[in-house]
């Protein structure tokens, strides 16, 4: 399941964008918490739907063979979960706040966004280090591809635009080709053919190029 580590290293940059943006921005500048509003939104759906993901499509991979492991997980994840929505609150309110009520909002913002990027980033060490090898183990590749390919499947399109450039900017040449294999192979088409769309933004035209000489296949989508 190494797919998993690049989800992770997107999450990892989306939780450091609004930590930074959180701690530096001038809190009575509306186009401002605007954007914060924006950044906040696509990590909210990102990180909500990977957890969801993995409570309910993963983890049960690794349970009857691993019992004692997989509460703990999912504890992390109840933990994630409120900090989300507190944040949720928190942001989506600045906009009918006074200067003096987004002053306080804004230490509480900076406060969680600090916390939920330290735990998840404990979190998903921990998942990487005993939770995934230990799945890797236990099932077998075809078992897992039919999983990526639900969790690939169900990927709203329409988070495309922001979601592939993020994913793209992260990655290395070599691991950008791994993904999108990944994707060619149990992605459906027409789904990958919107993310392909929206890649090239998050890379040099060069890169892109190269990619496409790696897999011809994308061209043909
Ligand atoms: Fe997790």
């Amino acid at each position: 399941m190494d797919g998993v580590r690049f989800i992770h290293r997107t999450l990892r940059g989306m939780m450091n964008g609004v930590e930074q943006a959180s701690a530096n921005m001038d809190y009575s500048n509306e186009q401002q918490v605007g954007a914060l509003t924006g950044q906040f939104q696509g990590l909210n759906f990102v990180l909500g739907t990977h957890i969801h993901d993995e409570d309910v499509l993963i983890f049960p991979l690794i349970e009857k063979h691993a019992p004692d492991l997989v509460p703990n997980y999912h504890a992390d994840h109840e933990h994630d979960r409120e900090v989300l929505n507190r944040l949720n609150t928190l942001i989506g309110g600045l906009a009918t706040q006074s200067p003096a009520e987004r002053a306080v909002a804004a230490e509480q913002i900076q406060r969680d966004a600090v916390a939920l990027h330290a735990t998840s980033e404990l979190h998903m060490q921990k998942e990487e280090q005993i939770l995934y090898p230990r799945l890797n183990k236990h099932t077998s590749d075809e078992e897992q591809w039919k999983v990526l390919g639900v969790l690939y499947g169900k990927l709203p399109t329409q988070m495309f635009p922001m979601a592939a450039p993020g994913m793209m900017k992260v990655l290395n040449q070599d691991e950008r080709e791994e993904q999108l294999r990944a994707f060619l192979k149990v992605m459906p088409a027409a789904n990958l053919k919107v993310f392909v769309e929206h890649a090239p933004k998050g890379m040099t035209p060069a890169e892109w190029q190269e990619l496409n000489r790696r897999m011809p296949a994308l061209a043909k989508l």
